[in-house]
C-alpha cells in the first residue's frame, strides 16, 4: 500500500470512528417517496413547461455551452435570464454563473481582498465561508444574527473596506437575517451587505420576490444579492445581482466566472421558464407560508421565516432513528448532525414544499406527527 493509500484508509477508518462518513445514496427516478428533504419548494423541477423548456434549450443551443462567457459561452438565452431575474428580484441587472456556489465565490472574491475586512454571521452557508477564505481578506465571525456584534466588528475595520455576509432565510434553521438592521448598520460603515437569497427565492415576499426586495432593500446600492437557480427555480445554476458597475467589475475580475464554463443551456432555459411559472402563480410561496406554519404547530416548533423547518432531536442517534422510520413510512427528511449543523443541535430539516399535492402532504405531516412525537 502506497502512503497515499495508507493515508486515504487511515481517514476513513477515523471518519467512520467519529460517526462521521457520508455516503452517496442514488435514487431512481420514480421511487414514489414524498421527498420533503430537497429544496425543491415550489416542485418546479418537474414541472412539465420548465421541463419541456429546458429539453427545448437543450435541442437549440446544445447540451452545453461549449465555452466560458467571455469565449463564445454567452447565449441570448443568458440574457434574457439575467434581465428577467434582476426584475423580478428588484434588482438593476445580474449575471448568471454556473451553480449558487459558483455565485458566492464570484461575488466575494472579486470584491474583497488582504485589505478587505470581511464580517460573517457565524450560520452562513459554506460556499459563502469558503468564498471569504479565497478572498485572503481578514474574516471576522459575528455570533448568529447579532447586529450588535456585526457593527462592533466593522468599527474596527479601522479605514479598510469591508463587507458583511449574510443570507436572507438561513438554510438550516430556516430564520431569516435581521436585513434591515443589517443594512442600516453598513450604511453607517460604508460597508457592503451580501445577502444570499439561496432559501428566500421563490419563498420570502408575497410573491417570491426574495427578502431582500421584500424589505424595500433592493434600491440600496450598497447590498448585494447572489442567488441560487437550484432550489425554488428547481433546475441549476446561480446568480449575482446589483449595479451594472457590480456586473462589470464581476465580468472583468471574478475568477470563478471568467475560468468557467457558461451556465448549460437546459439549466438556463429550465430556469428562465421556472421563473416565467413563478410569475404566473403568484399563490405559490402562500402555499409555503400556509404549510410550513401548519406543520410546525403539529409539530411543536416555532414557524420559520422561509420553507425550512428544523425540528431539533435529543441526540444524533435518536435524529437518525426518526429520519429512518420516516422513510420506512414513505417521507424523506433531511437529519443535520454535528458538525454539519451551525449550533451543536441534531436535527430534521423539514422542506416544506408547494408541489406535493394536498392527499400526499396531508399524509406526510401525518407520519412526520407520529414519528417526531414517538421520537421527543
Ligand atoms: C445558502 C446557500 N447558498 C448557496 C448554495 C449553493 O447553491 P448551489 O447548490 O446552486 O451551488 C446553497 C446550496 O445548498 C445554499 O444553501
Amino acid at each position: 500500500m502506497s502512503d497515499w493509500e495508507r493515508w486515504l484508509t487511515d481517514e476513513a477508518v477515523r471518519r467512520d470512528a467519529a460517526g462521521l462518513t457520508r455516503r452517496l445514496r442514488p435514487r431512481g427516478p420514480d421511487d414514489d417517496v414524498i421527498d420533503l428533504a430537497g429544496n425543491d419548494y415550489l416542485g418546479l423541477s418537474r414541472d412539465p413547461l420548465v421541463v419541456a423548456a429546458a429539453a427545448e434549450a437543450a435541442r437549440i443551443w446544445g447540451a452545453g455551452a461549449g465555452a466560458s462567457r467571455l469565449v463564445t459561452g454567452t447565449l441570448s438565452l443568458h440574457e434574457t435570464l439575467e434581465q428577467e431575474l434582476a426584475a423580478f428580484l428588484g434588482q438593476p441587472a445580474a449575471l448568471a454563473m454556473s451553480t449558487g456556489y459558483h455565485a458566492n465565490l464570484a461575488a466575494v472574491t472579486a470584491l474583497a481582498d488582504r485589505d478587505t475586512l470581511i464580517v460573517s454571521d457565524a450560520h452562513i452557508h459554506a460556499s459563502l465561508i469558503d468564498a471569504a477564505r479565497l478572498s485572503r481578506a481578514e474574516i471576522a465571525v459575528t455570533p448568529h444574527g447579532d447586529v450588535d456584534a456585526v457593527s462592533a466588528a466593522l468599527a474596527s475595520a479601522g479605514g479598510r473596506r469591508a463587507i458583511v455576509l449574510a443570507e436572507s432565510i438561513y438554510s438550516v434553521l430556516g430564520d431569516a437575517a435581521p436585513l434591515t438592521s443589517l443594512a442600516d448598520v453598513c450604511a453607517s460603515y460604508g460597508a457592503l451587505l451580501i445577502v444570499d437569497e439561496a432559501h428566500g427565492l421563490g419563498v420570502a415576499g408575497a410573491i417570491g420576490e426574495g427578502l431582500v426586495r421584500d424589505l424595500g432593500l433592493a434600491s440600496a446600492p450598497h447590498v448585494i444579492v447572489t442567488a441560487t437557480l437550484s432550489k425554488s427555480l428547481g433546475a441549476q445554476g446561480g446568480a449575482v445581482l446589483g449595479s451594472p458597475a457590480l456586473i462589470h467589475h464581476l465580468v472583468n475580475r471574478a475568477r470563478p466566472f471568467i475560468f468557467d464554463t457558461a451556465l448549460n443551456p437546459a439549466a438556463t432555459g429550465g430556469a428562465l421558464a421556472a421563473l416565467r411559472v413563478l410569475r404566473s402563480r403568484p399563490e405559490l410561496p402562500s402555499v409555503i407560508r400556509s404549510r410550513v406554519s401548519s406543520l410546525a404547530a403539529q409539530l411543536g416548533v416555532d414557524a420559520p421565516a422561509g420553507a425550512v423547518l428544523s425540528v431539533p432531536m435529543a441526540s444524533p442517534q435518536i435524529a437518525i432513528a426518526a429520519q429512518a422510520e420516516c422513510l420506512e413510512h414513505g417521507v424523506r427528511v433531511g437529519c443535520f448532525r454535528p458538525p454539519s449543523v451551525p449550533d451543536g443541535i441534531s436535527r430534521l430539516r423539514i422542506t416544506t414544499n408547494a408541489g406535493v399535492p394536498a392527499d400526499a402532504w396531508a399524509r406526510a405531516t401525518d407520519v412526520l406527527s407520529k414519528v417526531v412525537e414517538a421520537h421527543r
